[in-house]
């Protein structure tokens, strides 16, 4: 799944990933993961995700290598967040190659900046299951708790407005020309994230149904 922050990445993965019985794999929330292990690397990711940066390649490759290599991702996955810049790209294709695979879909989600900031201020995420809520769009249904575990639902601390707009620049500079590269190879799909999630879940299905 590729778009901007905010774009419906993390929740149309989730349900592409319980329609197919692949594992879902969020690089954000295995580098949130890391930056609670107390290790220099957990350290340093945990300063760049807070300024809204991309945090190193090394330490980004290097987790995404360890989760593909998991003997759940040997039938495929749904990668949500990585790769973020052409490093990344050029990464996922060896360690695809390494396992025998390849990409098969890239869908773009496309979202307006102004809908993003919005949808951003009201979003919730469970802490302990990493599912995502949207208070007035999406909402648990019981206050703030989460439906799937039942945790209490956090905002995260790289949502707010200023951060966000630096999460919006980097997207812009860094994994934009992504797409360029996924176009010219065939795969890359643009669809609106802006209609009803039931919607863009449909017309997901529909993309790998026919491909
Ligand atoms: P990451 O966690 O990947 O954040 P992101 O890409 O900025 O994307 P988000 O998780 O904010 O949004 P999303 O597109 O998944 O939208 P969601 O489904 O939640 O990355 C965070 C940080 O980690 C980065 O800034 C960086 O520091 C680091 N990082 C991550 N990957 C990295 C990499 N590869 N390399 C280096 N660093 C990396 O939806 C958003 C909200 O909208 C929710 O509330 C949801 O309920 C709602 N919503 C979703 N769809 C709809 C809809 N159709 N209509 C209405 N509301 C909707």
């Amino acid at each position: 799944m590729l778009g901007p922050p905010g774009s419906g990445k993390g929740t149309c993965a989730r349900i592409i990933s319980k329609i197919y019985g692949i594992p879902h794999i969020a690089t954000g929330d295995l580098l949130r993961e890391v930056t609670a292990e107390g290790t220099e690397r957990g350290r340093v990711a945990k300063e760049y995700i807070e300024r809204g940066e991309l945090v190193p390649d090394d330490i980004t490759i290097g987790v995404m290598e360890e989760r593909l290599s998991e003997p759940d991702c040997d039938e495929g996955f749904v990668l949500d967040g990585f790769p973020r810049n052409l490093r990344q790209a050029d990464a996922l294709d060896r360690i695809l190659k390494e396992k025998g695979m390849s990409l098969t879909h890239v869908m773009n989600l496309v979202v307006d900046d102004e809908v993003i900031i919005g949808r951003l201020s009201l979003r919730r995420s469970c802490p302990q299951c990493g599912a995502v809520y949207h208070l007035k769009n999406n909402p648990p249904k019981r206050d703030e708790i989460c439906d799937e575990c039942g945790a209490k639902l956090v905002q995260r601390s790289d949502d707010t407005e200023e951060v966000l707009r630096h999460r919006l620049e980097v997207y812009e500079e860094k994994t934009r020309p992504l797409l360029e590269r996924y176009r010219e190879a065939g795969l890359a799909r643009d669809m609106s994230g802006d209609l009803p999630i039931d919607e863009i879940t449909e017309a997901v299905r529909r993309v790998l149904a026919r491909d």
